[in-house]
């Protein structure tokens, strides 16, 4: 893929019916007590507080900027427990020069709420707000050094993207300095 080709489609419009159907299957009460709901700017500082220690320390608060939940509110989702603690957030949006393609920026669980299906929810749903936008595959980037979130992508159906500048990092195919020097990541893909 050239990375700096975008599709070249404009985004159609989204009908809007498919996009109530969608806002109410992302937002339903699930199996468990969590509610759902989309994140707001108000939803920044306490979030950004959390992010480091949920990701085990790295300092990933730096991705996750204000207008974040400014700009990509409706495509992105907050669970949280009946006692208003926060469960897990997902932060992602339908990419405006490749529309057929939704990104996922960011998500965690609570670590004391991990390992009950949370994670996959938050997934689940937002790929249903990025269908009902017309997306039709997912992109996730992911450090290789963690094996847990190499796990859940795997679980959830998700490839490593592979070819030219790939290498094999932990085990995984992975584009070495990514981000920046040091910063490599995994490009998971699926289709929704
Ligand atoms: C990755 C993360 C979001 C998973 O959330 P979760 O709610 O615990 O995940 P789920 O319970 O939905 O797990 C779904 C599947 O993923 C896999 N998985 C999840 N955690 C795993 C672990 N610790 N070890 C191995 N597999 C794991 C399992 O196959 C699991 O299904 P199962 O429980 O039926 O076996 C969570 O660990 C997290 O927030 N990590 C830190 C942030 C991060 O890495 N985010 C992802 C990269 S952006």
């Amino acid at each position: 893929m050239n990375r700096d080709e975008p599709s070249g489609r404009p985004a159609a419009s989204p009908d809007p019916a498919a996009l109530a159907a969608a806002e109410s299957v992302a937002l339903a009460p699930g199996p468990s007590d969590l509610r759902w709901r989309h994140p707001g700017e108000s939803d920044h500082p306490r979030l950004v507080a959390l992010v480091d220690d949920w990701y085990g320390g790295r300092k990933v608060h730096l991705a996750f900027g204000r207008f974040l939940l400014m700009h990509f509110a409706s495509t992105s989702l907050l669970a949280e427990t009946a006692e208003g603690k926060t469960a897990g957030y997902v932060v992602g949006f339908v990419s405006p020069d490749r529309p057929a393609e939704a990104y996922v920026q960011a998500g965690a669980v609570n670590p004391n709420l991990r390992r009950r299906g949370i994670g996959r929810q938050l997934c689940e749903r937002f790929f249903t707000l990025a269908r009902a936008r017309g997306a039709r595959g997912v992109v996730c980037p992911v450090w290789p050094g963690d094996p847990i979130a190499v796990a859940f992508h795997r679980a959830l159906g998700f490839e490593p993207e592979s070819g030219p500048g790939t290498m094999r990092l932990y085990g995984t195919l992975a584009y070495p300095d990514y981000e920046y020097d040091g910063e490599d990541r995994i490009l998971f893909r699926r289709e929704i």
